[in-house]
């Protein structure tokens, strides 16, 4: 159990000792977490000096690219980029997935998902020579010079404006956990699932066989999105639920109000919908220790908002007259 799991539920790690480098890892990002309380220093990235308008690859590695893609490619994402069992590899839909992000994050993406459930996993350049094929048929102008691995953290996808920010349909939702219930379906859960990345190594995750016992849901559930997928969706599980925090109506356990209208309390939000965001980057690059480095994110967005919101007054699970003071 780590750290956070330990003061959510208030128990003793069983597990002590067994994980030195996630207790000593964890324990640093509490005592940073009050260092932190309001500020939102989110991931300081180095700023790509180029685009991909700039021409950073050649016509003659996009034709290499093609071949691939036709060879391994084509079936999922269509003859013409535009998506057909996969998503479209061209477009604003596209491109907003991806917007700003250094290209090394699309190349890493295909290297090490693509094709999706390879028995052959694709080569550097393999992977390389696809992004030079897709920002071609983006539209982006070839150039004097090859893409090559070294340039790739240095261009930049172009910026582009997210479906949400641009409109987004109006949902209204009704809530039906109080937030502590909440925290504990989706956000506790998810988080352990990220938080395990420091013990175990997803690539070693093999589910036992579940034959040999009496079925059951759970244990057969967790063998069907194994490994680096269970990763990479609790990932997404917390950037995705969390602005269920910010949804009006909805009670503390104690029957206070959520208190949605306070701008740190969005704040917070943010952090762990950033949080998770950068959790599903990391664990799409597939790298242990990027992942391991993005919980200490993780812990922090969480234990922010707790200090200030949960953890006051009384100690212990479910307690507490004070949580979720408007004015704290
Ligand atoms: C068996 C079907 C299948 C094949 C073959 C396949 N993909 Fe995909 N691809 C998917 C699916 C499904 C997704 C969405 C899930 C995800 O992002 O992992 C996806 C996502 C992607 C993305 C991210 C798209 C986005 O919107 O973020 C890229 C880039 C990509 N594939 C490239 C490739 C390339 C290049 C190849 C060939 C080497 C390939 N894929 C082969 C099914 C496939
Ligand atoms: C915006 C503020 C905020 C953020 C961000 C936040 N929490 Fe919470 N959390 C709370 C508050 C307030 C409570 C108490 C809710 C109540 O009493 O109804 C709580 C309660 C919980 C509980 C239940 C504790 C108990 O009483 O048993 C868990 C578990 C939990 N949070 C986990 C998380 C995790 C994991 C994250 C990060 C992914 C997170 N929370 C992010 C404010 C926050």
């Amino acid at each position: 159990m780590t750290n956070l799991a330990k003061r959510n539920v208030g128990r003793e790690s069983e597990g002590r000792g067994a994980g030195l480098r996630a207790v000593r890892r964890t324990a640093a990002a509490l005592l940073c977490a009050g260092a932190l309380t309001g500020a939102f220093a989110l991931t300081a990235r180095a700023q790509p000096s180029r685009t991909v308008a700039d021409g950073v690859y050649t016509a003659g590695q996009a034709a290499r690219g093609a071949e691939v893609y036709r060879a391994q490619c084509v079936t999922c994402h269509g003859e013409a980029l535009e998506g057909s069992v996969g998503p479209p590899l061209a477009g604003d839909g596209f491109l907003s997935v991806w917007s700003a992000l250094p290209v090394v994050e699309l190349v890493d993406k295909i290297h090490n998902t693509m094709p999706l459930q390879a028995t052959a996993p694709l080569s550097r350049q393999e992977s390389i020579d696809l992004t030079a094929y897709i920002l071609e048929g983006g539209g982006f102008p070839a150039g004097a010079a090859e893409l090559s691995d070294a340039a790739l953290a240095d261009i930049a996808l172009p910026t582009v404006a997210t479906a949400s920010a641009a409109g987004g349909g109006d949902l209204s939702v009704v809530p039906i956990a109080n937030l502590a219930q909440l925290m504990r379906a989706i956000a506790f859960p998810a988080s352990n699932i990220v938080f395990n990345v420091q013990i175990k190594d997803p690539a070693d995750d093999v589910p036992p066989p579940t034959a040999a016992r009496s079925f059951d849901f759970v244990e057969w559930g967790a063998t069907v999105y194994p490994g680096w997928e269970a990763i990479d969706l609790a990932a997404l599980a917390i950037a995705e639920s969390a602005p269920l925090f910010l949804v009006p109506g909805r009670r503390c356990e104690n029957g206070r109000p959520v208190p949605v209208d306070r701008a740190d309390w969005r704040e917070y939000t943010e952090a762990v919908v950033e949080a998770g965001r950068v959790a599903y980057r990391a664990s799409q690059s597939r790298s242990v220790d990027a992942v391991i480095e993005a919980t200490d994110q993780l812990n922090e967005a969480c234990a922010s908002c707790h200090e200030v919101y949960r953890d006051v007054g009384a100690e212990g699970r479910g307690v507490g007259a004070d949580r979720c003071r408007q004015e704290p």
